[in-house]
């Protein structure tokens, strides 16, 4: 029977991979596209939600660490290094496992999820937390990497970027064409660059590395409308921000790596990049759990919170087609689904073991 290969194999003549190359995978992509009913009757539109929880470590990140770490096997590597928030490290220490080699990890102290934490001890990385926020962990990591013998995951390396480039080709190959809107949540910015990178190419003759030149598979691009968090709001603001806060910790981040690539993929696409407060990420959370029956991590939600708000203001036309990426599972980080809006604790109901007391607590008439 047909198994997904993993996105290398799937996308090898649009990556630069031989058939020789040796591919460090644990089957990442092949995601779901997941039609949004609620979002969709909100707005008047057909949402879909690329669920990017579903890849072997819980998010997005292993389209890139596949890649990431196939060309640092191809390199001799013996060792690689990345800063994280959190879902990088988890994804770096799995497939640095798989590849048999070892792996260290730099996270902002006290600011990561415990999912992704016990994530990157139990694949045996080597795990550093560090006295500064993640710009300070990356800017570490980009300086033991030009001076030690290790090599760099973070998405810094292109790499990475042409990895997580296929959730784009997904979409079209899903839908049969490009979306009209592509909304998703920002950090250091390598996640939406590489949408746009995805997205373009297979709008337009793609001359591949192996297979000659490719047709284009899209008839048109999407318009990219990404969301920061607003206390993590550098590409809003236009200029870093040193002290970045907001509850949606894998997005807290003041100084964006690809920053350029991110405000070219905005402004080439006629599109946006606006900030979410922290109470409208979690609001989007609790509709995609309680409407959609999607679990997400918050930081995964602030697309969502973009739409609700950009709807709200009036801002998204009727009749069009919207995918918006959900980028990590909610079991990553799910103390969130245990509070109200109000911040309120969420104690489950205890009940005798007796089925006259149950029905009762469910409310049920004999
Ligand atoms: N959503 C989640 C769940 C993330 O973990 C990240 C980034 C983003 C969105 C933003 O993506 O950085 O490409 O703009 N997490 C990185 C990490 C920084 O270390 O795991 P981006």
């Amino acid at each position: 029977a047909h198994q997904w290969r993993g996105v290398i194999r799937e996308y090898a003549e649009r990556l630069p991979v031989t058939d020789a190359t040796e591919v460090i995978t644990l089957g990442e992509g092949g995601t779901p596209l997941v039609y949004a009913r609620h979002l969709s009757e909100l707005t008047g539109c057909s949402v879909h939600l690329k669920v990017e929880g579903m890849n072997p470590t819980g998010s997005f990140k292993d389209r890139g660490m596949t890649m990431a770490m196939t060309a640092a096997v191809a390199a001799g590597a013996k060792a690689v290094v990345c800063a994280s928030t959190g879902n990088t490290s988890a994804s770096a220490a799995a497939y640095a496992t798989q590849a048999g080699i070892t792996c260290a990890v730099l996270v902002p102290d006290g600011k990561i999820s415990m999912g992704k934490l016990s994530q990157a001890i139990a694949h045996g990385a080597q795990l550093l937390q560090v006295d500064g926020n993640f710009d300070n962990c990356l800017d570490v990591a980009r300086k033991l990497a030009e001076s030690y013998p290790v090599f760099l995951v973070n998405s810094v390396n292109p790499a990475r970027l042409e990895g997580q480039k296929t959730a784009a080709f997904e979409v079209v190959d899903t839908l049969g064409d490009a979306p009209d809107y592509h909304l998703m949540p920002v950090g250091n910015a390598g996640n939406i660059s590489a949408y746009w990178k995805g997205y373009t190419e297979y709008a337009a003759p793609y001359a591949s590395m192996h297979h000659g030149e490719l047709a284009p598979v899209s008839t048109r691009t999407p318009i990219m409308w990404g969301f920061q968090a607003e206390g993590a709001s550098p590409l809003v603001k236009g200029h870093p921000v040193t002290e970045p806060d907001t509850i949606a910790t894998a997005i807290r981040i003041g100084n964006p790596a690809s920053w350029d690539f991110a405000v070219a993929a905005r402004d080439e696409s006629g599109g946006l990049i606006e900030a979410v407060s922290d109470e409208e990420i979690l609001d989007a959370h609790r509709w995609l759990s309680a409407r959609e029956g999607v679990f997400v991590e918050p930081a995964s939600a602030a697309g969502v919170a973009g739409l609700i708000k950009k709807h709200a203001e009036g801002k998204v036309p009727t009749g069009k087609t919207i995918v918006i990426t959900v980028t990590g599972h909610g079991l990553k980080d799910p103390q969130w689904a245990l509070r109200t809006a109000d911040g309120a604790d969420i104690q489950p109901t205890k009940v005798e073991f007796d089925v006259v007391s149950v029905a009762a607590a469910l409310g049920l008439e004999g």
